[in-house]
């Protein structure tokens, strides 16, 4: 017998409305990697009604006591709490049912409508039936058909059908896709998703905006200079190389999870927070962005693909070529950066950039907005940035200035933040569990309509047509764990502009004095730093030139050049040059030359003296560093004068 709920805690929401889950797919890795850890985590918070009940349809011959059986284990290792509370997981393995059935079998499908019955009559959860299609794409259109004769799409009250993505490969599969879905179900019965709308990051861009009116007025074009929205991967293609050799990261990344953000932060204010607001919200600044035409994906978009390089733990990481399943000659792009344009009032002339890759230097999904320097006077003071860390680090900030403490007037970057973690107690979830309740609660704000998918698809094909026509004769082009394709820096360089990396502490932690160093002195370079990829056979120093930076090695070879050409000496990860020229302000004494794909931080010699001047050990060590070379003037990169 199924135990009692659990209620929920004083000040949280109520449990969702009675509902019954089909799971069409449910022996696979969705289901006990997401959907079931979500829904325990939905259990264990008293968000499920008593009346609701799972019903599982696979291939995999098995009974439901196996089926339970099967997702204790994987719960055990998936859930995202530290400790499985076996009552509220009881709770739910009392209310799992499951049927094997071959989805071309319309016999299984009567039979799955007879067990849905009986379970929604026994629970009482009839009358609000949600049927996931945790399955391959390339059955959506059959199993869509077999629904239908069977029944589903008629049964009385609530109905609804849940389509993962990706959601077509094309413009013309997305409307096909939308053509038989809308044969079968009315748009209001179908919840397309997008798991990082399911993001509590993401949907606080939103409130963000609608709750702050503090920001609305400088929401536009006269205050925002642009907007960069990053997510980067650190990891590669892993085990779906074949999935992802037909696909490539605009399909996988920038068609979905970019284009939500990005219509988040520039959409207009929904004038109410009714679904249909939002989503006509949504769909209408999507609209609104210019289409790219040929030359336009000439010189605004850039595709990269990855070469043999490095892991973040420094061991080996094979070239995307080499992956498993991967075509050794693929053209399939696994890095792309894109500047958009959004024909509104809001944002005329306001460029938006798009950057995702995977095997990059790091992973982070993060929002930067720029805005605007002041008209006139300061203009060396670097522009105010408010930054959305959307994962894994979880935060708003806003990069300003402050008054450095002192007698003299000077002004110094600053940060201000708010942590998720140091401002609110919530579990980590999955993130589909904000989906799952609202599709219980029949609410699709967070779900994607028909225009939404169809316009996202129309901004991103001219990319997919022009990469396809014209095969890359560079890739590949960035070596694994590097900060990407030199082009996509160039791309914002010719505009004026560039990434903003979001540094943490552990790039710079490859430097032994940069790791026992304190965290003021650290902060104060992370904010200093300005990144910088360089490539194979590219100068950063020229002998005899003045210098007006320093660099940092995050990762790469250099070689110092002696006046005559000749080989002086190695820099390598985790040290420093440049720093003789900065110090002392003398010309640069030797040149240094990238001997493979480098990401270097560069230090602007005021931020240097400002630095060296707070900090003695960034001092000492600095002074330790020129006697050295000064001793030994082959070490890294420059000789004395
Ligand atoms: C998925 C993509 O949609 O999103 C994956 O298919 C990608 O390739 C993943 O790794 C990223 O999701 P998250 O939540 O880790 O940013």
């Amino acid at each position: 017998m199924p135990t009692a709920s659990p209620s929920p805690q004083a000040g949280q929401p109520s449990p969702a409305a009675a509902g019954l889950l089909v799971i069409l797919g449910a022996s696979g890795d969705l289901t006990k990697r997401l959907l079931m850890p979500a829904l325990y985590n939905l259990a264990c918070e008293g968000l499920l009604p008593d009346a609701f009940a799972v019903v599982g349809m696979a291939l995999t011959e098995q009974t439901t006591a196996e089926f339970r059986a099967s997702q204790r284990l994987d719960i055990a290792r998936f859930t995202t709490r530290k400790a499985l509370d076996e009552n509220r997981w009881r709770w739910l393995e009392s209310r799992l049912h499951y049927l094997p059935g071959n989805f071309s079998d319309p016999a299984a499908y009567d039979r799955l409508m007879k067990l849905v019955l009986e379970v929604g009559q026994e629970t009482g959860a009839a009358g609000n039936t949600l049927i996931y299609l945790a399955i391959s794409p390339d059955f959506f259109v059959e199993v869509n058909r077999r629904l239908d004769a069977a029944g589903f799409t008629r049964m009385p009250g609530h109905k609804k059908i849940i389509v993962e993505k990706p959601f077509g490969k094309d413009l013309d599969s997305a409307i096909g896709l939308n053509r038989d879905l809308l044969a079968h179900w009315r748009e209001d019965e179908i919840y397309r998703i997008d798991h990082y709308l399911g993001k509590e990051t993401v949907q606080n861009l939103l409130a963000f905006r609608l709750a702050n009116p503090l920001f609305a007025p400088l929401w536009n074009a006269s205050h925002i200079d642009h907007i960069q929205i990053s997510s980067l991967e650190t990891v590669g293609v892993e085990t779906r190389g074949g999935y992802y050799d037909r696909t490539g990261v605009v399909r996988d990344m920038v068609q979905n999870h970019l284009l939500q953000m990005l219509a988040y932060v520039c959409m207009e204010p929904p004038t109410s927070l009714d679904p249909a607001a939002i989503r006509d919200g949504k769909s209408r600044l999507l609209e609104s962005v210019r289409l790219l035409d040929p030359p336009a994906v000439a010189r605004d978009c850039v595709r990269g693909q990855y070469a043999a390089g490095s892991k973040p733990d420094g061991s080996p990481a094979v070239a995307y070529r080499q992956e498993r399943d991967v075509d050794p000659v693929s053209n399939t792009e696994t890095f792309a950066a894109i500047r958009l344009q959004i024909d509104n009032a809001r944002w005329a002339g306001v460029p938006i950039y798009l950057r995702s890759g995977k095997s990059l230097w790091k992973r982070g999904t993060e929002i930067v907005v720029q805005f605007r320097p002041p008209a006139s006077g300061s203009a060396a003071v670097e522009p105010n940035l408010l930054i959305f860390h959307i994962q894994p680090y979880q935060a708003v900030e806003i990069r300003m200035h402050a008054k450095r403490p002192g007698p003299a007037f000077r002004l110094q970057p600053a940060g201000m933040r708010f942590d998720y973690a140091e401002t609110f107690e919530a579990a980590r979830g999955t993130g589909y569990e904000v989906l799952l309740y609202a599709a219980l609660n029949n609410d699709p704000t967070l779900f994607s309509r028909t225009d939404f998918v169809e316009t996202a698809w129309r901004i991103v094909q001219p990319m997919l047509d022009a990469w396809r026509a014209t095969p890359a004769n560079d890739f590949p082009n960035y070596a694994a764990g590097t900060w990407g394709p030199a082009a996509a820096n160039s791309l914002l360089a010719r505009d004026g502009r560039r990434w903003h990396e979001n540094l943490t502490r552990d790039v710079l932690a490859r430097s032994e004095f940069l790791a026992t160093a304190p965290a003021v002195m650290l902060n104060n370079l992370l904010l200093a730093f300005r990144p910088l990829a360089v490539d194979p056979g590219d100068t950063i120093v020229r002998a005899g030139d003045r210098g007006g930076e320093m660099y940092f090695v995050c990762r790469g070879e250099l070689e110092a050049l002696g006046r005559a050409g000749e080989r002086v000496g190695r820099i390598g990860e985790g040290e420093f040059f440049g720093e003789m020229a900065v110090l002392f302000d003398q010309p640069r004494s030797a040149t240094v030359r990238a001997v493979c794909h480098c990401d270097l931080l560069a230090l602007d010699a005021a931020d240097f003296h400002r630095i060296a001047n707070d900090f003695a050990q960034m001092q000492a060590e600095f002074q330790r560093i020129a006697a050295s070379r000064q001793s030994h003037p082959t070490a890294a990169g420059e000789e004395p004068s």
